[in-house]
């Protein structure tokens, strides 16, 4: 037995809601209509699914990563009609206590109950305390992973499930020992490999895929961008959110993310020395996913300079008459340059919380968002936004996908 609370929202006839009321959780919608958090108590449906299930360690990148991977592993268990366990976030908590990784449940951050209008779900906890024990003992624990990545091991046969960080950690956590490894080569994740995926591996003889890695691509495909609307932020985190806006920020706010530290002015060192092209990290999400017309990346687009920031937060915060400013960073905040520039006018605020969700979920409600186009923790709150119908820009490029005309010079 479970409690479980969904949030319900009851719109408004005539109150412009409309449409939007579907997304449980809707902020829109607190203001237009009737919102109402009911706490159920039933049986979430832990039957076993006889169609299989699709297990994977979110072992690549943080969060931006991960939700990138999430995306795509959902359309890949719904490819092959298998329940998603859904993994816990790995939040790398290194250089502060525990300082260890941590294994955040999904439901810590986002509704798992929203994911289920798109595909069965449960979650990988939920998996292994109430289905495991019976239907995937210890002793019938395969991997499966590419002959490739079965080359790394010292046998060259066996998947590397729990070599390294954060792989050892991530199974320890859900306490899996693996009995048994199953190579495969020459199948993509793609839709393209659906068949062969359902041929070999039939669900009654291989109930359990449990892989390495996400069944994913990184970025996220450009067909799997619109799931991100199935991730609804927790009650928890909405609150907190909503708390904090209210406390620290009048509206309009604009909302910046800086990812300028220095692991990130090593990565963009790549693309000034050109080892990469305009397709690096998520910079799809403003230069477009085709590789033959994507737009050129420049250095202003992956390190904005101060000047650069500077000119992109007064434009913004001109156009929408915003009264404060909210900043994410990675490292530095330039609050004191932001304000000097403002001339003090606007409220600049930066709280670097504890929790990057915490960020996430402040620029996602902001009236307009500026962000780092290859940054995959602003292509989260990119989506989030395109999902809800927000306006976003990137520095370096003021409409997306479209060049600013000093760079076109
Ligand atoms: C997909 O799986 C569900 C649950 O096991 C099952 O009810 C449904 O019939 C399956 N759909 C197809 C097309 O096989």
């Amino acid at each position: 037995m479970y409690q479980v609370c969904v949030c319900v929202c009851v719109c408004v006839e005539g109150g412009g809601g409309g449409g939007r009321c579907k997304e449980l959780g809707e902020k829109r919608c607190l203001s237009l209509a009737l919102i109402q958090q009911i706490c159920l108590t039933f049986a979430e449906d832990l039957s076993w699914d006889d169609n299989g299930y699709v297990l994977y360690c979110p072992c690549m990148g943080r969060f931006g990563n991960q939700a990138d991977h999430l995306l795509g592993s959902l359309a890949f268990a719904k490819m092959l009609n298998r329940t998603l366990a859904v993994p816990p976030w790995i939040v790398y908590r290194h250089h502060a206590p525990p300082f260890v990784n941590v294994h955040e449940p999904y439901s810590q951050f986002f509704q798992l109950e929203a994911l289920s209008a798109y595909h069965r779900v449960v979650s990988l906890e939920a998996f292994m305390q109430h289905l495991a024990p019976q239907h995937w003992p210890q002793g019938q624990r395969n991997a499966y992973c590419y002959e490739t990545a079965a080359q790394r091991s010292s046998d060259k046969k066996s998947c590397p499930m729990k070599d390294g960080n954060p792989f050892g950690l991530f199974w320890d956590y859900v306490g899996v020992d693996f009995d048994k490894s199953i190579l495969f080569g020459g199948i993509a994740f793609s839709a393209y490999h659906q068949p062969q995926w359902i041929k070999k591996y039939p669900a009654l003889e291989h109930p359990v895929l449990a892989l390495p890695g996400a069944p994913a691509q990184f970025p996220v495909m450009e067909e799997h961008v619109g799931l991100q609307r199935y991730l609804v932020w927790s009650e928890s985190m909405s609150r907190e959110g909503e708390e904090l806006i209210a406390a620290h920020l009048d509206r309009p706010y604009v909302g910046i993310h800086l990812r300028i530290g220095i692991d990130w002015q090593n990565a963009c060192k790549m693309l000034e020395k050109g080892d990469a092209g305009p397709h690096f990290m998520a910079s799809p999400q403003c230069v477009g996913y085709n590789h033959q017309s994507a737009l050129p990346l420049t250095m202003t687009m992956c390190l904005p300079d101060l000047m650069e920031i500077r000119r992109a937060v007064k434009l913004w915060v001109g156009k929408i008459s915003a009264r404060s400013i909210y900043i994410a960073t990675d490292s530095e905040s330039y609050s004191k340059e932001i304000e000097k520039l403002l001339e003090k006018k606007v409220k600049v605020v930066s709280l670097q919380p504890e929790l990057a969700q915490t960020d996430l979920y402040i620029l996602g409600q902001a009236d307009h968002f500026i962000g780092n186009c290859v940054s995959s923790f602003s292509a989260f709150v990119k989506r989030q936004r395109d999902v809800h119908g927000q306006p976003s820009s990137f520095f370096g490029m003021d409409k997306p996908g479209k060049v600013n005309k000093k760079e076109e010079l």
